[in-house]
């Protein structure tokens, strides 16, 4: 089930789709990057034969033998580049966030609706193996009705390359909200079965950095830090989020908090009336309390998990190619992308605003 890739952006993510790529057996043919001595290290160690670093994207698109692009580019550049590569006929597997708002998005819709390839947008996290066992559970009844699920992700000091586009918000579109929460909203919405989100209480902050020279930091993906950078984003968000059918969602998110290493649990909480989960995503086992022949039981469900990151990856890559090759739906559609960015917006929107609203 091979086909030819091109690489739209070759940074730290960039490089992470190379690889998982290669695992699985996709030629990459072609790499751009604004740097271009980027796309072509990605080219050297990653490229197959023939394959080339080439100087715009238009070259990109208009190469031979390129079927689908990845788009790992700074959020304000996807909606750009993945209406560009669907009106050119590729298949598009497109980095998180979606896009900046929803406007974009359904500029990326209309594109893809007008296009031979497909979209699919780059929600990892649902091929964790946690996450796929505790969604056939789920799928299976087990749960009984959820009703509450509550989704986080704390860092007490993981800025990204602060100073530079992920804390610019006219690059980024905001702060750890749209950088980590979309993952475990999108996670979470997902294993429900995508109810309607249909409002939101949010609120956002930004306490550390600054100045940026003054922050203290245990790692920095897209570092080191530019001290002169701009820092204009949230570093922590909260959020309620009520759908359709009563079950509500309670997000943390944060880039930087004062919380004692290992104190708080990231991951996903489900509460269901016949059996309830507290998962770290990448985690080996999952616990599942449930009740069996009337005593309360707590069931660890059997399942490979070697390398759970890896594995997602691949996972992900599985159903891209069953996109590219076998035409088949994508993993995560632009739908939920869009669905998703609705509620990225409003609850934006209910911090500015400081009081709950609908989601548009
Ligand atoms: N799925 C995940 O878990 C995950 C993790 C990290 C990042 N991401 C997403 O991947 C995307 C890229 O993030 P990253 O961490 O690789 O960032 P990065 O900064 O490491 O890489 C971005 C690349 O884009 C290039 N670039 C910068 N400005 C550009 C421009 N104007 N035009 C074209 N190229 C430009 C840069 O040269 C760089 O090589 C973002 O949308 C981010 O949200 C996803």
């Amino acid at each position: 089930m091979t086909f030819g890739l091109g690489m739209i952006g070759c940074g730290g993510i960039g490089n992470v789709h190379a690889q998982t790529a290669r695992r699985a057996g996709i030629k990459i043919m072609g790499a751009w990057d604004i740097l271009s001595d980027r796309a072509a290290l990605l080219i050297e160690q990653h490229g197959a034969k023939g394959s080339q670093a080439v100087p715009s994207i238009d070259a990109l698109l208009a190469m031979k033998g390129i079927d689908a692009v990845v788009v790992a580019v700074p959020n304000d550049r996807h909606c750009e580049c993945a209406c560009a590569a669907l009106k050119a006929g590729k298949h598009v597997l497109l980095e998180k966030p979606m896009a900046l708002s929803t406007e974009q998005c359904d500029q990326i819709l209309s594109a893809a609706s007008a296009s031979a390839g497909q979209l699919q947008i780059g929600f990892v996290c649902r091929g964790t193996p946690a996450a796929l066992t505790v969604k056939q559970w789920i799928d299976a009844g087990r749960f009984g009705e959820i009703y509450h699920i509550k989704a986080s992700l704390y860092r007490r000091r993981g800025i990204p390359g602060l100073g530079g586009w992920f804390t610019t918000k006219k690059h980024s579109g905001g702060g750890p909200l749209i950088d980590l929460g979309v993952h475990v909203i999108d996670l979470a919405l997902h294993l429900a079965g995508h109810p309607k989100a249909q409002r939101v209480s949010g609120a956002t902050w930004s306490k550390f950095g600054h100045p940026i020279s003054e922050y203290r930091y245990t790692s920095m993906w897209a570092g080191p830090p530019k001290v002169d950078g701009i820092f204009d984003v949230e570093d922590g968000a909260m959020a309620l989020i009520r759908c359709a059918g009563g079950l509500t969602i309670e997000v943390n998110v944060t880039w930087a908090a004062n919380i004692p290493e290992g104190s708080t649990k990231d991951g996903i909480s489900i509460w269901g009336s016949r059996a309830g989960t507290n998962f770290d995503i990448f985690g080996k086992e999952v616990s599942i309390a449930t009740e069996e022949h009337g005593m309360l039981v707590d069931i660890k469900p059997q399942f490979e998990a070697t390398n759970p990151m890896e594995q997602a990856w691949d996972q992900q890559y599985r159903h891209f190619q069953e996109m590219v090759v076998q035409r088949k739906t994508p993993f995560a559609t632009g739908a939920q992308g869009r669905s998703l960015q609705a509620v990225i917006d409003a609850v934006y929107e209910s911090s500015n605003l400081n009081r709950e609203v609908e989601i548009g």
